[in-house]
């Protein structure tokens, strides 16, 4: 931890785990180490990254005036899978925030990444661990597979809980607005502040311009072409027909299907969990198709419907 804290001052990169996903570390407050962030993905650099910290304080340092909402919201469910996008203050280098008045920040449950963020001493700043555009990585092993020789080290704290990133919430408006889907679900957030805004991008408006850059991206996308089926039955019929192409199939469902490579999920939340795993695994095997049953785009649901429409463009 002192060594992964003394890289980070150092201005290299450490990839570390938080309950969402894992992390890609640099001195939040140095705009040269952030940049190397964005080559070592290959992100785009209108992409703005989020802030790790480790204490409301730390937050409040970071930020100019805040909202009533993000006061409460910050209360209720930090630490915790949520970034609150608020005014940033004028010493949060413009790499981080790519050019914006705003910086996205999160103080995750994690004690691997609250440790990480102490031993730094400055607040971290990340973006999901993977290649741009490859599913997230939630295991040491994921972020080793994208990042080798591109990074300076890897905290392994073995998988994310949660598996899906945080939900990003836009504080700064008149009305709060979710940007994008996450692991605090909606209704948690109304139950707090009453009804919210959802981003028009993420109800399929096609006009409308994300307002968290990196939504408007082609994202989480295994190798493999990926289908969604509402039924099992339509993946039953799939698979059926796919055999006698001598294809590899993947099927990730609330069933096992026999003579493909198949991986079982119970609900929402353990779909939530692992399907960045099983897409990562799924290409390993060097499947052409993944067919994936749905969930319900309620609680959890609707954080991993939006991220498996992505996968399936
Ligand atoms: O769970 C998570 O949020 C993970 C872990 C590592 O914390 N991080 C993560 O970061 O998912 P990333 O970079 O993959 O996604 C961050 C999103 C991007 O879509 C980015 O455009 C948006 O946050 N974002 C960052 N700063 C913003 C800002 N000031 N205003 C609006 N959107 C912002
Ligand atoms: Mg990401």
């Amino acid at each position: 931890m002192q060594k992964a804290g003394e890289l980070l001052r150092g201005g290299e990169l450490v990839a570390f785990p938080t309950e969402t996903v894992y992390g890609l570390g640099a001195n939040g407050l140095d705009g040269e180490a952030a940049k190397k962030i964005y080559e070592a993905k290959g992100r785009p650099s209108d992409n703005p990254l989020i802030l790790h910290v480790a204490s409301l304080y730390q937050f409040k340092e970071l930020s100019g005036k805040l909202s009533r909402s993000a006061i409460l919201l910050a209360g209720e469910f930090w630490p915790g899978p949520m970034t609150l996008v608020v005014k940033k203050n004028k010493h949060i280098p413009d790499v981080v925030t790519a050019g914006l008045d705003t910086v996205a920040v999160r103080y995750p449950a994690n004690r691997d990444a609250q440790e990480l963020i102490r031993a730094a001493g400055v607040p971290i700043a990340a973006p999901s661990a993977n290649l741009s555009g490859s599913p997230s990585p939630t295991n040491a092993r994921d972020v080793l597979e994208d990042m080798e020789g591109r990074i300076a080290a890897i905290l392994d704290g073995g998988g994310c809980s949660v598996g899906g990133e945080s939900t990003i919430i836009d504080t700064t408006t008149n009305r709060v607005a979710i940007l994008r889907p996450g692991g605090i679900p909606v209704e948690m957030v109304e139950g707090l502040l009453g009804a919210v805004q959802l981003d028009p991008a993420l109800q399929g408006v096609e006009a409308a311009v994300p307002k968290a850059p990196g939504m408007k991206y082609r994202h989480y996308a295994p190798k493999a072409k990926v289908v969604l089926c509402q039924t099992f039955q339509e993946i039953g019929a799939a698979v059926r027909e796919n055999r006698g192409k001598k294809r590899k199939i993947g099927v990730i469902a609330q069933k096992r299907v026999v003579g493909c490579f198949s991986r079982v999920y119970r609900d929402g939340a353990e779909l939530a969990e692992k399907l960045f795993a099983f897409l990562r695994d799924l290409d390993r095997k060097q499947v052409e198709i993944i067919y994936v049953e749905t969930v319900l785009e309620t609680g959890i649901g609707l954080a991993v419907m939006n991220r498996l429409r992505k996968a399936a463009r």
